[in-house]
């Protein structure tokens, strides 16, 4: 059975948007009065560009004070930073750029590098940022928000069908070389974006439709599925889907 999530289905992308940033910055604003600061790993693609865009704007960005969020993507295509393709420059030009937030919370994966070498200098600094060492097994690090897509073959982060990442356990982070995108990519590890408090999939589009379907009511099947590996144990897992992307849901 998927994992139980609350999903909630909006009329357009654009109330989609406004919800998820004022989840976002309800979100943060708990964390950081709990625990000081809020810890976000961001989603690629298309979808999240207007809630970074919302997230930017003068009445919402003077809602939080930067210094005290972290940035971090879920997952990087394997080109330079200022790339067309980089997810890290999608999340720059719509939001990052116009807020005031220190360089150093701002934590891009190196998609410049040689990709193992980059999946390896992003799990070293995660582990330094959440204080693990490296050979410690535990995957202590905890995101308060963890943000995803869904492609239309149900991958999610970079986590295709049949990577070898969607089963492993040690590393945080994979370097994959993926042929249906003909290029390498960076992705977190299902074992870390599970480990988050909370999990929050953005997904709009008639084109999404029958995936969204198959990963919430089908079969368990994660390796087919990637989307369905993500089960957060103890952490709130939502789906935010516009009319069109939710159109195929049972009772929704
Ligand atoms: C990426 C994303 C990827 C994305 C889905 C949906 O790097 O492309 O992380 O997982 O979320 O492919 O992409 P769209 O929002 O563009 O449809």
């Amino acid at each position: 059975m998927p994992a139980a999530a609350d999903v909630h289905v909006f009329a357009d992308l654009e109330c989609l948007t406004r919800a998820a940033a004022q989840r976002f910055v309800e979100d943060a604003h708990a964390v950081i009065a709990a625990r000081g600061r809020f810890i976000v790993a961001l989603a690629g693609g298309v979808t999240p560009r207007p809630l970074y865009e919302h997230l930017a704007r003068p009445d919402v960005t003077g809602q939080l004070d930067w210094s005290n969020v972290h940035v971090f993507w879920s997952d990087e295509r394997c080109v330079p930073p200022d790339d067309d393709r980089s997810n890290y420059r999608m999340a720059r030009n719509a939001w990052l750029d116009h807020i005031v937030i220190p360089e150093a919370n701002v934590h891009r994966l190196r998609g410049e590098m040689e990709p193992h070498a980059a999946a390896a200098a992003y799990d070293d600094e995660l582990r330094a940022f959440f204080g693990v060492a490296r050979s410690a097994a535990d995957m202590s690090a905890t995101f308060d928000l963890v943000l995803l897509g869904l492609g239309e073959d149900g991958h999610t982060a970079s986590l295709f069908p049949h990577a070898h990442a969607l089963t492993e356990q040690d590393r945080w982070v994979c370097a994959e070389y993926v042929a249906r995108v003909a290029m390498w990519r960076l992705t977190l590890t299902p074992a870390v974006i599970n480990r988050a408090r909370d999990v929050l999939f953005l997904v709009a589009g008639a084109r999404k439709a029958a995936r969204v379907k198959d990963v919430l009511e089908g079969p368990l099947a994660p390796d087919t599925l990637p989307a369905q590996a993500i089960r957060p144990g103890d952490g709130r897992l939502s789906w935010f889907l516009d009319a069109a992307a939710g159109g195929r849901l049972q009772d929704r």
